[in-house]
């Protein structure tokens, strides 16, 4: 499974400026692409452009040999294909349902199966994210970050797509959970040889994650990389500005990408 991304860009319908302009990539099968960038430079408009929830204004976006668009049918197939888990983990999960309803939807929207079979599967994916069962009764609401977070990848999971994106995931937890959460994906991505898109605004952990690197300011990208030539002295000054950055996380302690 690729996905290809030509020249794409998109505005909001409310704003005069670009969101994005001109975005092109390639992700070839079982590859880790990072995607990096300060607050506000496009990256969740291009998960929303992904995932089938935002028009695009020019380009195209190609994932398997189809040519994706906002549409509802589109969004099923891409579904089916590619998962997102995001930042806000609690405000991604409809408080009024149980962990178990949660994880029920996508076994109802992608599959046939029976009761038990579903049930089977749930019991299979708590495991690998590591949540008891008694999870399984309680109000997302009532969940930890770090819990809503593992509930979000098991959803994701059950989905049984082939590519991952992950938009900040871990930003807004802490640092220990950070870890865990970080560990988590790993071994997922390495177990279920899934392609991941991993977006984040610490670069250190995105290269920690992921094979190749793309820099995303005000919309447009300025950089692309190998992710273990991060360093180079070649790499644009916004680059290096944005290692800059990394380094005064790690000395503060602030990006669990340290003690990865
Ligand atoms: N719903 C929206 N309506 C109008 N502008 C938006 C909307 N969402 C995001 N933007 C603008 O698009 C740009 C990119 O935002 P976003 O993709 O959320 O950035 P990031 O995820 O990198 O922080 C920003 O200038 C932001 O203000
Ligand atoms: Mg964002």
């Amino acid at each position: 499974m690729s996905l290809e991304l030509h020249n794409i860009s998109a505005k909001y319908q409310n704003s005069e400026k670009m969101a994005l302009e001109n975005v092109s990539f390639f992700l070839e099968k079982g590859k880790k692409l990072g995607i990096v960038g300060e607050s506000g430079s496009g990256k969740s408009t291009l998960t929303k452009i992904l995932t089938g929830f935002l028009p695009y204004n020019d380009g195209k976006v190609q994932l398997e040999n189809r040519v994706i668009q906002a549409r509802v049918k589109d969004r099923k197939w891409i579904g089916k294909k590619m998962q997102l888990v995001f930042q806000t983990s609690l405000s991604s999960l409809n408080p009024r349902q149980t962990v178990q309803q949660i994880l029920e939807e996508p076994l109802i929207n992608f599959f046939s199966l029976s009761t038990e079979e579903r049930k089977q599967k749930i019991v299979a994916i708590l495991k690998e994210v590591n949540l008891q069962i008694s999870v399984l009764e309680k109000k997302s609401i009532s969940l930890s970050g770090g819990q809503a977070q593992r509930v979000c990848i098991a959803r994701a999971l059950l989905a049984n797509p082939e590519i991952l994106i992950c938009d900040e995931p871990v930003t807004s937890l802490d640092m220990t959970t950070q870890i865990k959460i970080i560990q988590l994906l790993q071994k997922i991505v390495k177990e279920q040889q899934l392609s991941l898109i991993f977006i984040s605004h610490d670069i250190s952990l995105v290269q920690e994650l992921c094979d190749e690197i793309l820099v995303l300011r005000e919309g447009k990208i300025i950089d692309r990389f190998a992710a273990n030539d991060w360093k180079n002295a070649e790499r644009h000054s916004y680059t290096k500005e944005l290692i800059e950055s990394t380094e005064i996380l790690i000395q503060r302690g602030e990006t669990g990408s340290a003690l990865l």
